[in-house]
C-alpha cells in the first residue's frame, strides 16, 4: 500500500514489491484510478511517447466532481497555460522562448546571487546550537534566487512562499480534494496578481536598476517577439516559475545533507574529494529524487506489457522508483558518490525534461561546498527529522543538525 506514514518515512520498498510484481500496474491509489510505470527504460520512453499528453490538469479537478471543476477553473485556466501542461507545438514555441535563460552560460550571472544569499544564510546560523537545515537554509535559499531572478520584492518572500506551500499541497496530492483545490486556487490567484502588479511597475518604470528580474524580463522580451502570446500565458509562466523553482530545489538540499549525514563515511569522503562535487550532486539526485512522479493522459489507444491503455486514461511515471531500477544501477539503495551509470531520472526525460536542471544543480554545489568549508563537523542532531507527507514532493520540513565539537 502506498502512501501510508511509513510510506512517505520510505517510499523504496514500496517501490521495490511494485517493480517486482511486474512492469506495469493499475493503481487505485492515483486519482480515480491510473496506470503506473516503475522501470528506468519504461519511465524513459513514456517520457519521450507522443502517443501520451501533458495536458493533464483536468484530472486534478475533475476526480472530485463536476462542481470542482467549476470551482476551480480560473486555477486550472491558469496552469493549463503553463509549460508544464502544454503539448507541441505550443509547447515547442514557449520551450524555445524560455531556454535561453536557462543554460548554464546565462545562469552564470546568478552565482553571484547564490553565493551571497548561502553567505547570509550560512553567517546567520549558530553553530553551537542545533539547527534546522530547512528553514535556516534550504527553504530561504531557492525562494530569495527565484524571487531575484523574477524581480519579486524581498518583502512578499513569506506571501509567496505560502502559496505555493498551497499549490504544492494539491497538485502534490494523489487524490486532491475540493478544500486543497480552494487553497492552492487562492494561492495562485493571489500570485498572479502580484505578477499583474510588478509587470504594470516594470512596462512603467523600465528594468530594475540592480540587475534583479532577469527572468521576467526574457519573458517580457519573449511577449514582445510573439513568442508568448497573452497576457495570461506569461502570467502562467512567472506563477509556474516562481513555484517549481523553488518547491524543487528545497527539496535537494534537504534530501541531499540527509543523505550525506546518515550515509557512514559520505560527509568525509566529500570533504576529502571536492572534485566528486558534481557526481555527487546527480547520485544525492538519484538517491532520493524530490519529485517522485509526474504523470501523463494517453491520448491514443495503445497496449503496453500486454495491457490496453485506452484515450483518456492516466498514466503515472514513478521517478522514485525508476531511480532504483536494479536493472539500471548496482546496489541501487546505496549511496555511491562516484557512482557513474546511467542518468537519473528526477528531472523527467524527453521534452519535458526540467528547464531548471541547471539552476538546482548550481544551487545545490554552491550550498554544499560552501556547508562542507564551513563545517567539517557537521551531523544529525538527536531530534529526529520530520518528512512532509506529499506524494509528489519528498523532503523534509525539519531538519535538525549540530556542530559536533
Ligand atoms: C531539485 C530540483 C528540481 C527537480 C527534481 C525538478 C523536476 C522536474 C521534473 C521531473 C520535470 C518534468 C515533469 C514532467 O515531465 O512532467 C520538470 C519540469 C520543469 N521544471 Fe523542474 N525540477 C527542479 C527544479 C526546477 C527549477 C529550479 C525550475 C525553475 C527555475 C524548474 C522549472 C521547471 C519547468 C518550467 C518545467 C517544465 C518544463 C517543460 O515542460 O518543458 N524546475 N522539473
Amino acid at each position: 500500500m502506498l502512501f501510508t506514514p511509513a510510506f512517505f518515512e520510505d517510499p523504496y520498498p514500496a517501490y521495490r514489491a511494485l517493480r517486482e510484481a511486474g512492469p506495469l500496474h493499475y493503481s487505485t491509489e492515483f486519482f480515480d484510478g491510473a496506470w503506473v510505470l516503475t522501470g528506468h527504460a519504461d519511465v524513459t520512453a513514456a517520457l519521450r511517447d507522443p502517443r501520451l499528453s501533458a495536458r493533464r490538469t483536468g484530472g486534478w479537478v475533475n476526480h472530485i466532481d463536476d462542481d470542482a471543476a467549476q470551482a476551480l477553473s480560473p486555477f486550472q485556466h491558469l496552469f493549463a497555460r503553463a509549460l508544464l501542461f502544454l503539448d507541441a507545438p505550443d509547447h515547442t514555441r514557449l520551450r524555445q522562448a524560455l531556454m535561453p535563460a536557462f543554460r548554464p552560460g546565462a545562469l552564470g550571472a546568478l552565482q553571484a546571487t547564490i553565493q551571497a544569499e548561502v553567505d547570509a544564510l550560512l553567517d546567520a546560523i549558530d553553530p553551537h546550537q542545533p539547527w534546522d537545515a530547512m528553514a535556516q537554509l534550504a527553504v530561504p535559499l531557492p525562494a530569495r534566487v527565484m524571487a531575484c531572478w523574477l524581480g519579486v520584492p524581498a518583502a512578499q518572500e513569506a506571501d509567496f512562499m505560502r502559496w505555493s506551500d498551497d499549490i504544492a499541497a494539491f497538485i502534490g496530492h494523489q487524490q486532491p480534494t475540493l478544500a486543497l483545490g480552494q487553497r492552492a486556487q487562492r494561492g495562485t490567484l493571489a500570485m498572479v496578481a502580484m505578477f499583474r502588479r510588478l509587470l504594470e511597475q516594470r512596462r512603467a518604470h523600465g528594468p530594475a536598476t540592480d540587475g534583479s528580474g532577469g527572468l521576467l524580463e526574457l519573458m517580457l522580451q519573449a511577449q514582445s517577439d510573439g513568442a508568448i502570446v497573452s497576457e495570461d500565458e506569461l502570467l502562467a509562466q512567472c506563477a509556474m516559475m516562481l513555484f517549481a523553482g523553488h518547491e524543487t530545489t528545497r527539496h535537494v538540499l534537504g534530501n541531499g545533507l540527509h543523505a550525506l549525514l546518515s550515509t557512514p563515511g559520505a560527509w568525509a569522503t566529500l570533504q576529502q574529494s571536492p572534485e566528486l562535487m558534481s557526481a555527487a550532486v546527480r547520485e544525492l539526485l538519484r538517491y532520493d529524487s524530490p519529485v517522485q512522479y509526474t504523470g501523463r493522459r494517453v491520448a491514443e489507444t495503445f497496449t503496453l506489457h500486454g495491457q490496453t491503455l485506452q484515450r483518456g486514461d492516466l498514466l503515472i511515471t514513478l521517478l522514485g522508483a525508476a531511480n532504483r531500477d536494479p536493472s539500471v544501477y548496482t546496489e541501487p539503495d546505496t549511496l555511491r558518490l562516484d557512482r557513474r551509470e546511467a542518468m537519473h531520472v528526477s528531472f523527467g526525460s524527453g521534452p519535458h525534461v526540467c528547464i531548471g536542471a541547471a539552476l538546482t544543480t548550481l544551487e545545490a554545489e554552491v550550498a554544499l561546498t560552501s556547508v562542507l568549508a564551513r563545517w567539517p563537523q557537521l551531523a544529525l542532531a538527536p531530534t529526529a527529522p520530520k518528512r512532509v507527507h506529499n506524494a509528489v514532493y519528498r523532503g523534509f520540513e525539519q531538519l535538525p543538525l549540530v556542530v559536533r565539537v
